[in-house]
């Protein structure tokens, strides 16, 4: 099994020194840079918009991996591409035309994902899987960072490979929310490909070490 990417969210970064904070992750072992966009809609908060993606994209040197948690993400598809999103996910919970959004974020050359919150179960997407890209497993109940972990979700992962493995489908399983140095090994074992990791990285007294330090638990 290859080893587990890693992937900072830019949301617990310090957005009066960002330029710093994104070049931090460049030089760290790092994989992915994961980037919150909120509407005040469909999570209870608003993080940051366009402005402010275009102006990290300037800097980063690493895929740029977007967690769209807004309503309607249709529409804002071929924006998120023009600003140089690598990846673009959408929730399961906003999409009522899922297979039509994940064909439209395709065709503008980014790879799709799917987020699940807490409460979505993962056979909803048994229908889908074969499209998706990556599915993001939400570990906390999206809108802020710094929350816990919810444990019920190691059974996700562990549905979500079976479902994976059984259609041959090549989709990497992400991991959202209250990932630390406590659950990273784990999730890993369960089937995890990508752990997106905010707090417990820009928190710490020396974030590249701390995200060297979870790339080796999980390598
Ligand atoms: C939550 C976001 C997460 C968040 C993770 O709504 O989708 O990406 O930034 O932050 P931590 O790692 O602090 O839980
Ligand atoms: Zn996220």
């Amino acid at each position: 099994m290859s080893s587990t990417l890693i992937a900072p969210s830019v949301l617990a970064a310090d957005f009066a020194n960002l330029q710093r904070d994104v070049e931090m992750i460049n030089r760290s072992e790092a994989d992915w840079f994961h980037i919150d966009i909120m509407d005040g809609v469909f999570v209870p908060n608003i993080s940051f918009g366009m402005p402010v993606l275009r102006d990290i994209v300037k800097h980063a040197n690493k895929t740029i991996d977007v967690h769209l948690m807004i309503v309607d993400p249709d529409r804002y598809i071929k924006t998120f591409a023009a600003l140089g999103s690598n990846i673009l996910t959408v929730h399961y919970e906003a999409c009522t035309h899922l297979h039509r959004t994940l064909q439209a974020i395709k065709a503008e050359g980014m790879k799709a994902g799917v987020a699940l919150n807490p409460h979505t179960p993962v056979h909803l997407l048994e229908d889908t899987i074969e499209d998706i890209d990556l599915v993001c497993l939400m570990s906390v109940n999206p809108g802020f960072g710094g929350q816990s972990f919810i444990e019920n979700t190691y059974q996700k992962v562990t549905a979500l490979r079976q479902m994976i493995d059984q259609k041959g489908a090549n989709t990497q399983i992400e991991i959202d929310g209250g990932v630390t140095d406590k659950n990273a090994k784990q999730l890993k074992d369960t089937g995890a490909d990508v752990l997106v990791a905010g707090s417990f990285v820009f928190k710490s007294d020396d974030p590249v070490a701390t995200i060297s330090n979870l790339k080796q638990l999980t390598s």
